[in-house]
């Protein structure tokens, strides 16, 4: 047994009954230099429970129906669904009044069928909206009525099957300032407020996040929706969580203080997931890029297992044969979990790790 090994293996068997203190000394050791030694072999979802937290991964609904391999995967290793695509409104309404909710659906029975919890995803976004509702002249009144019977609507039909609502995504530009979308133009600033209370309308249940990408780090992006979701919760707005999706790329180096900025919004009494995280890369991948990929995917699992309030950590696909990356980055890719043949990459090995010390300081 390597040095490395001898002291990982001593390290869990000493960390019955750790505290969080002793979890981060223990997280943080696991990850100076080579990659974790492997400490256990078990599935994700297994090591997720002791744990504290649910391991989710969008799922692609074409390729759960087709791909036999994709499924078991998904039924072995997570305990946690979201929809990459199918619950988005242009699929749920793509005509006015015309509904489809059948894809979505067989997730949830997917799901409830295997001990999984869904996390909605998404209520309200500037993307993936029907074109009946994109390219129409309504007036402001109009669309303020048609995203509120689109939002009730919506989570009544999910109501007491979905775990977390991603209820707004995506509301900021960069530079913290409201991005321009249809819903700020037709319903004005406090639109936030409305779509949260219709949310909890149409599910009174389910727990309501904001959820959007670079929030993982300081600066004015993640200040805005900060100062948004602590502005919502004074005036009594039902804001449960705080969703940081994750996107990572492997190239440009990842942010030591996640968890001081997670812990910010859990002091607010949030609750926190990682919603989407994906590490990509550009191609082709070599050990050393899967190492530092790697280390992107723990600078993510880590603050959020060492966060109370972190209950929930999800992948944007698990798999390199359904990753909607290269279709968007051109030249870059490779940003799952598993290879396009469903093995395992160090990125794997590496939340195994996490979770497996996690769950040993938990117990
Ligand atoms: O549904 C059509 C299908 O009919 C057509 O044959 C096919 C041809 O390309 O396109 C299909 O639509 C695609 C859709 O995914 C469903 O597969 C769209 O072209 C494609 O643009 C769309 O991409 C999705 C993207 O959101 C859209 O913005 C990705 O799969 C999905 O992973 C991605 O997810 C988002 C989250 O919702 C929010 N956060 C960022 C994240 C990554 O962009």
């Amino acid at each position: 047994m390597s040095k490395q090994s001898t002291f990982v293996m001593l390290l869990v068997m000493g960390l019955g009954g750790a505290s969080l203190a002793g979890l981060a000394t223990a997280l943080a050791d696991g990850h100076h230099g080579d990659p974790p030694t492997p400490i256990t072999q078990r599935p994700l979802r297994d090591l997720a429970h002791p744990a504290g937290i649910r391991i989710g991964t969008a799922v692609d609904m074409t390729a759960l129906a087709a791909d036999q391999t994709y499924r078991e995967t998904i039924e072995r290793e997570f305990s946690s669904v979201t929809a990459e695509n199918v619950m988005k409104w242009e699929t749920l309404e793509p005509e006015p009044g015309v509904f489809d909710y059948q894809q979505a659906d067989a997730l949830v029975a997917f799901a409830g069928a295997h001990h999984m919890v869904v996390r909605g995803h998404v209520l309200v976004w500037h993307n993936q909206i029907p074109a009946w509702v994109n390219e129409q002249d309504f007036t402001p009144a109009e669309l303020r009525d048609i995203l509120r019977e689109h939002i009730i609507e919506t989570a009544h039909h999910f109501r007491g099957k979905i775990q977390q609502w991603d209820v707004l995504n995506e509301a900021f530009n960069e530079d913290g300032t409201l991005r321009d979308t249809i819903w700020l133009r037709a319903l004005g600033p406090d639109y936030f407020a409305d779509v949260f209370r219709w949310a909890r309308m149409g599910d009174p249940g389910a727990r309501l996040f904001y959820n959007d990408f670079n929030l993982e780090f300081f600066g004015p992006k993640s200040d805005a929706a900060f100062s948004a979701v602590q502005d919502l919760r004074r005036r009594g707005i039902p804001v449960d969580g705080i969703g940081f999706q994750g996107h990572l790329g492997a190239q440009f180096g990842f942010d030591t203080r996640v968890q001081e900025n997670m812990q910010r919004f859990a002091n607010l009494g949030l609750e926190i997931a990682v919603t989407e995280a994906d590490v990509r890369m550009p191609l082709p991948t070599d050990v050393f890029k899967l190492q530092s990929q790697s280390q992107g995917y723990h600078s993510l699992l880590q603050p959020c297992l060492l966060t109370r309030g972190c209950n929930s950590f999800t992948v944007w696909g698990y798999t390199d044969k359904y990753s909607w990356v290269p279709g968007f980055f051109d030249g870059e890719g490779a940003a799952c979990l598993l290879d396009e043949s469903f093995q395992p990459k160090p990125a794997y090995a590496a939340v195994q790790h996490d979770l497996a010390l996690a769950a040993r300081a938990r117990h």
